[in-house]
């Protein structure tokens, strides 16, 4: 079959390695792209955020299978469209994207269906927020209702950082996305997060990873899109498992199909973990970045099958063909990255790293110039590594990172730690 994958970043080339090694997948087309991916796909120049291209660009070229990587594109309607022009789509329509793109539609549901998460309050205006916050004391969570590139959540010590950020949020320092903002309870806990299929009806847990947000070892610095993941969490134990699945995630899928906005996709569940209990901090509509990266290497081809079942509506008789493995990707940056960074640099030494079914290096901001892979973003590659132990991916994929020639770069060198202390 001929498939489309739409995004640029390093689960995008993950997802394109393990689909492209799938042998039902034929052609594979990549929109935009990048260097990792135009090594092992056609790129194509389109503008995913616009249905109406992606649609006529998919019939021209007889795609069979449309995978969407990124929130923008469905939050801007993409697989709807798709979807309308009986296309075959992997990812949630507009409507149920909105699991994403507002807090306080996700807090609505949480209500409708019990599932555990904060307590919280919605605002639309400055002065009843404050007097709130006030009430409840600090620490505090104030969050932008909308899309902020995960800036528009801040997690206040005090009662004067939380005031600051209702000002920030109503001033309109986060667009439309700050017209509305969530108040919540600070959770005490870990971290984890956990990816399943729902087909609308029924849903398959892919596996679990815990991310790296901050830009400096010890987890310290600003917050980033994320320098590094590991799979599985160890917090995420059966039994936490299991209870996530039954208290937050089934009556999730169940109460957006009685909305009549069923649940098509991958949900990210962001969970804080406290004495067992877990409880939802957020979704997401989409694969992690980095997450993805390190469960495409622990799935491989299967990949494709899971997605073709999760788009056909035939998760029910899926199955996922787990490995007893780890699998940990470091994530390095340029030099500068989440602040202001030069594009342009040449990376040398990729051409002398094994690239197998346990090592990869997938491409987040490349491109090729004049026969040379140069970065072109913030985050820039993705060296990831399976092993029988976590140790043992975490050696191997720092083994690839210190071979890797690029002065101009950076990465952290603490990824998995709370996993192996
Ligand atoms: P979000 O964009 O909702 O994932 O929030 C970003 C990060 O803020 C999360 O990964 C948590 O580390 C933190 N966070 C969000 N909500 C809460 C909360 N209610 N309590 C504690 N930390 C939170
Ligand atoms: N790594 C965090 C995210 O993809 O949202």
């Amino acid at each position: 079959m001929n498939i489309l994958i739409l995004g640029s970043g390093g689960r995008e080339h993950s997802l394109a390695w393990a689909i492209k090694q799938n042998p039902k997948c034929d052609r594979l087309i990549c929109a935009p792209g990048n260097a990792g991916m135009a090594a092992i796909a056609e790129c194509a120049d389109l503008n995913i955020l616009d249905g109406g291209s992606v649609a006529t660009f998919a019939e021209e070229n007889a795609v069979d299978f449309v995978v969407i990587g990124p929130e923008a594109p469905l939050a801007a309607g993409v697989a709807d469209r798709l979807r309308d022009a009986g296309i075959l789509c992997f990812g949630p329509s507009a409507a149920a994207a909105q699991l994403e793109a507002s807090k306080a539609f996700t807090k609505d549901i949480c209500d409708a269906c019990g599932a555990p998460t904060a307590r919280y309050a919605r605002f639309t205006e400055a002065a009843p927020a404050k007097a709130y916050i006030r009430a409840q004391g600090a620490p505090i969570v104030v969050k932008a209702d909308g899309l902020a590139a995960g800036k528009g959540v801040i997690v206040a010590m005090d009662e004067e950082q939380a005031l600051a950020a209702i000002d920030d949020m109503f001033g309109g320092e986060f667009g439309a996305a700050g017209t509305e903002v969530v108040i919540e309870e600070f959770m005490e806990g870990e971290e984890a997060s956990f990816f399943i299929l729902s087909d609308g009806e029924n849903v398959l847990p892919i596996g679990t990873a815990q991310d790296h947000k901050r830009v400096g070892d010890g987890d310290t610095g600003p917050n980033t899109g994320g320098m590094g993941a590991y799979s599985p969490a160890p917090v995420m134990t059966d039994a936490v498992t299991q209870k996530a699945l039954d208290e937050i995630v089934k009556p999730t899928v169940a109460e957006m199909a009685r909305r009549g906005m069923p649940y098509q996709g991958v949900l990210y569940a962001g969970f804080m973990i406290k004495d067992g209990q877990p409880r939802l901090v957020e979704y997401n509509a989409r694969f992690g970045d980095p997450e993805c990266q390190v469960l495409m290497m622990r799935l491989g081809a299967q990949v494709l099958d899971l997605l073709l079942a999760c788009a056909q509506g035939t998760l029910d008789q899926a199955q996922v063909n787990w490995a007893d493995d780890h699998a940990i990707t470091v994530v390095m940056a340029a030099r500068g990255y989440p602040g202001t960074y030069a594009k342009g640099s040449v990376i040398g030494g990729l051409d002398t790293l094994p690239e197998d079914s346990g090592n990869m290096v997938f491409h987040a901001g490349t491109k090729e110039t004049d026969g040379k892979i140069t970065a072109n973003g913030g985050r820039v590659l993705n060296v990831t590594a399976r092993g029988g132990s976590l140790q043992e991916a975490r050696d191997r994929a720092y083994a690839m990172a210190e071979a890797i020639d690029w002065p101009e770069g950076f990465y952290r060198n603490d990824i998995g730690w709370r996993a192996l202390s």
